[in-house]
């Protein structure tokens, strides 16, 4: 198959490419190369995808239609994977228009080509962030999610609503991720457990935010991409409708579906601390602070659409995915921090 994915730079993409490429397939990678965060994690993702021959990668904004138009002609993809934006919810706070043009003018791009090319499956991913502070758990995909407590997913909600459309007026097929706190080697900077192992490492303290009562639904990177890959398969139509009502979002007005991708056992944020200590062998020094604004209390996923559709759900334990990351951590971050 002929995959196109954009934010193949990025901690998901990079790992979304690399499977499927290990399995076989053409992936072409398109990718901005902001500068969020450390671009030298960027380059070393893409360092190890261009091992690939079948890899092909183009380095452009999403805001750039011509470029974006032209990558997609030439890849003539299958399937189109849209994972880049930008991401995060502390920095929405700081910097809402760069939210504003990669999430939604960058979306809206993808979904005009989509239309264009006339593409077999687009799947684009949006966030557990959606849900807010929801008080009802497990979050299911049919809960309503339309009180948002921050820009950013103000913007992924919008790209929700902007792909369902097209999947109604023009017949694309579209599957919408909602992924919850994705982990694991070659993640994230801005991200919890990076900013943690690395204040430790460091022998500085880490930031608890919420008084550490806060809770999280932790995805590992590989179960992550191991339900992309079993969903790449289920394009949305109603041949695979499911019969629970209460679970199944597939849309009755178009090819649309949401669907949770989390595993639903969420993890106290202390627990997760103690979790890092032990895979480092070393205490934290930890610094208590109220939850900040915009932070969500908790989030939980119901993973019983996900279950329905692929017969499969995240499992792999805290315990190995922290365990997976400091390994690699240790071993990448002298190249990082050089
Ligand atoms: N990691 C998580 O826990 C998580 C949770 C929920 C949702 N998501 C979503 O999953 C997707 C991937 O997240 P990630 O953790 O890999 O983030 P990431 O920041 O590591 O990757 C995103 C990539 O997109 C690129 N990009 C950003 N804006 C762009 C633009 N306008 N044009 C072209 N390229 C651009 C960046 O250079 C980066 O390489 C994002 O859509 C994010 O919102 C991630």
């Amino acid at each position: 198959m002929r995959y196109f994915i954009t934010g193949t730079a990025g901690f998901i993409g990079f790992h979304l490419a690399r499977r499927l490429l290990q399995d076989g397939h053409e992936v072409t990678g398109f990718d901005g190369m902001t500068h969020y965060y450390n671009i030298k994690l960027k380059h070393m993702r893409n360092a190890a995808l261009a091992q690939f021959p079948a890899f092909r990668p183009v380095t452009a904004m999403l805001e750039d239609r011509k470029a974006l138009e032209d990558a997609v002609a030439a890849a003539k993809p299958d399937v189109m994977v849209h994972l880049a934006a930008q991401a995060g919810v502390r920095y929405s706070l700081e910097n809402p228009r760069a939210y504003l043009t990669s999430n939604l003018e960058g979306s809206w791009n993808i979904l005009e080509i989509a239309k264009n090319v006339g593409i077999g499956h687009l799947m684009l991913a949006s966030t557990s962030s959606i849900y807010g502070a929801s008080p009802t758990v497990p979050f299911h995909e049919t809960d309503r999610a339309d009180e948002p407590l921050t820009f950013y997913a103000a913007t992924k909600k919008s790209m929700e609503l902007m792909a369902h459309s097209y999947a109604h007026l023009y017949k694309v097929p579209t599957t919408a991720f909602r992924f919850f706190t994705v982990y694991g080697p070659w993640g994230r900077p801005d991200m919890a457990l990076f900013k943690f192992v690395k204040n430790m490492i460091d022998g500085e303290p880490i930031e608890i935010y919420g008084e550490g009562k806060m809770s999280r639904d932790f995805t590992y990177i590989d179960d992550l991409v191991e339900s992309i890959v079993r969903l790449s398969a289920v394009v949305p139509s109603e041949e695979n409708r499911v019969a629970d009502t209460k679970v199944e979002t597939l849309s009755h007005q178009a090819p649309f579906r949401v669907i949770n991708i989390g595993g639903g056992q969420p993890e106290s944020l202390l627990d997760f601390v103690d979790t890092v200590e032990k895979a480092l062998g070393r205490p934290a020094k930890r610094k208590m602070l109220p939850m900040q604004k915009g932070d969500v209390p908790r989030t939980f996923a119901s993973p019983d659409l996900l279950m329905a559709l692929t017969g499969y759900k995240p499992d792999t334990s805290l315990e190995t995915g922290v365990k997976a990351f400091v390994d690699w951590y240790l071993e990448a971050h002298r190249e990082l921090d050089g």
